[in-house]
């Protein structure tokens, strides 16, 4: 997680202001939310196995709102944004 963090700063200072930072923000922030999912995910196998049924339904009540801030992210990603940071980067580097 401390590189995703890392990942995230690296993007701010190497990438100036507008949508393809923006994108590669979204993209970090989806990097994160993944990393939670997978680990909700095998909290909640182990919970279950270990028959710890309160903390199986809080991490799983957990996982819920990570896959919907996730589904969130998927809305920015496929907005304006994506689009507008694909003509930017078409000029900074002319596609070949
Ligand atoms: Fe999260």
């Amino acid at each position: 997680m401390e590189g995703l963090v890392a990942e995230g700063g690296e993007t701010i200072e190497e990438i100036e202001k507008g949508p393809v930072r923006d994108v590669m923000l979204i993209v970090g922030a989806q990097k994160v939310e993944h990393y939670e999912i997978a680990a909700y995910g095998s909290l909640i196998t182990l919970a279950d196995q270990l028959g710890y049924a309160d903390a199986s339904r809080q991490l799983k009540e957990t996982l819920q709102e990570e896959k919907a801030t996730d589904e969130k992210l998927n809305g920015l990603a496929t907005s304006e944004v994506n689009r507008q940071a694909l003509e930017a980067a078409a000029e900074i580097e002319p596609a070949q």
